[in-house]
């Protein structure tokens, strides 16, 4: 089939690269006339594992393109995906306006029917606005004979495993009342409904919150989990056996209940938020969704407190070692990092920090510049040297066995602060390091 996704970002990439892998003739339109030319030449602009082969490879076989002619973008595709950026605008709400805009590109120069898919993670109604907003435009061209569908396809990928999400989806969900649409997405979705049926329809409405409930609930889950080990602490008991005691009950499971710095990136945040934003708006308290955020935002603050408490408030000269900079492991993502709360905090209090992450470096160096209280290390080792203690934010694979010999040598004091919970506390003391880990009060 043919298809146009609008917007290169992490989700309209990922989606036009897999779609291009099982065989669709993808072109990709977006503003930015560098990332279209970069992309030719096959520079991807986010580190994601499988990413760069695959559209490498679909590119070279012709059927993955990019241009940013949207007359072109409009002309090719039976289906066109909006999967612009939706970014919090001041109240934290969801902007719509690239969202608009694509949908008001479409129906500028759209000649026969079209199924227009939201792939944005946008609030329940904006499927209506696309449609009112496309009708509005064929009205005003003259062309109300044309015909067409709106359709709300959630994307649930997660970073650093993008592309085997979308390959592998757990779900397909797909909200329309047209009977057409829902058979020509599940033709576009048939290569990846295998096994067994992945794809579940559903109005437009119901479709746009499900994308928001799932995320809300993930992130409740952290927040609770992150509350149980403030309290865990303070009670003398131990997280990670309440983890292991909880998880094994089927109705609450492994997953997603870890505690650690707060939830980060670019969808937990700006989703619990933008849901808060829309119960507001209709007069809705959203207590649980509130309180979610509340945590999460103390939590980002909980290591340097513990940094604080240990140094008894007197961190003016310190230098602490910063493993793990990225809001999670496998990525090289910034946004809403704990990493970020925590630096500028030890900033504040008059500490340098030496920092190292096995992606995140240039992400670094792009938001916080050439700032002399940050010295970006080339490896894990070289950010201990002199450092008052080690502060752990992310948890690479590659600080799960470091050589502790090697940082007792390195640090001035054989002090870890550990947001992750990585190592186990009694072999820490063994070792002679005092060791500050997350809901465990030894
Ligand atoms: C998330 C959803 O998982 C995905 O389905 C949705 O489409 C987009 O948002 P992503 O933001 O890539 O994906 O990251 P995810 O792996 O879900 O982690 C989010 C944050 O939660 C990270 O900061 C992570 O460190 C934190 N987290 C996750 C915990 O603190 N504890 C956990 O148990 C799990």
């Amino acid at each position: 089939m043919k298809v146009t996704v609008f917007g290169i970002g992490y989700v309209g990439l990922v989606q036009a690269a897999i779609l291009a892998e099982v065989g669709h003739n993808v072109i990709c339109v977006d503003v930015d006339e560098g990332k279209v030319e970069r992309l030719k030449q096959g520079q991807i602009p986010i580190y994601e594992p499988g990413l760069e082969p695959l559209v490498k490879e679909n590119h070279a076989a012709g059927r993955l393109n990019f241009t940013t002619n949207a007359i072109e973008g409009v002309n090719h595709g039976e289906v066109q995906f909006i999967a612009v950026g939706t970014p919090p605008d001041e109240d934290g709400s969801a902007d719509l306006k690239y969202v608009l805009a694509v949908a008001s590109t479409i129906a500028q120069h759209m000649d026969r029917h079209q199924i227009v898919v939201d792939k944005s993670t946008v609030p329940v109604g904006t499927g209506d606005k696309v449609q009112a907003q496309i009708a509005k435009i064929l009205a005003e061209r003259g062309r109300s004979d044309l015909t067409f569908n709106v359709v709300s396809n959630p994307e649930f990928l997660k970073e650093g495993s993008a592309v085997a999400d979308c390959m592998k989806p757990d779900r397909i969900v797909i909200g329309t009342d047209s009977q057409h649409a829902e058979e020509v997405m599940r033709e576009l979705y048939a290569p990846f409904n295998r096994n067994h049926e992945k794809i579940i329809v559903m109005d437009v409405r119901s479709a746009e919150l499900t994308k928001y409930a799932a995320n809300c609930m993930l992130a409740t889950k952290i927040s609770f989990m992150n509350e149980m080990a403030n309290l865990a602490e303070i009670l003398g008991a131990d997280i990670e056996a309440v983890r292991h005691g909880i998880g094994s009950d089927p109705r609450i499971g492994y997953h997603f209940i870890y505690p650690g710095v707060g939830y980060g990136g670019s969808c937990f945040p700006k989703d619990v938020q933008a849901l808060i934003r829309t119960a507001d708006h209709i007069n809705f308290d959203a207590k649980v969704l509130k309180a979610v955020e509340a945590r999460n935002n103390e939590q980002k603050t909980t290591l340097f407190a513990k940094i604080n408490k240990h140094f008894n408030g007197n961190l003016k000269g310190k230098t602490f070692a910063l493993w793990g900079l990225s809001f999670k492991p496998n990525t090289d993502d910034m946004r809403e990092a704990p990493s970020r709360v925590l630096m500028e905090a030890l900033w504040e209090a008059g500490a340098k920090v030496q920092a190292y992450d096995p992606e995140a470096m240039h992400e670094t160096q792009r938001i916080y510049g050439n700032r002399e209280d940050i010295l970006l290390c080339g490896t894990k080792e070289s950010a201990l040297k002199h450092a008052d203690a080690l502060v752990i934010v992310t948890e690479w694979q590659a600080f799960r066995a470091p050589d502790f010999d090697v940082i007792k040598e390195l640090l001035s004091e054989a002090t870890i602060f550990d947001g992750r919970n990585m190592y186990d506390p009694k072999r820490m003391q063994k070792r002679g390091f005092t060791y500050y880990s997350v809901g465990r009060s030894s």
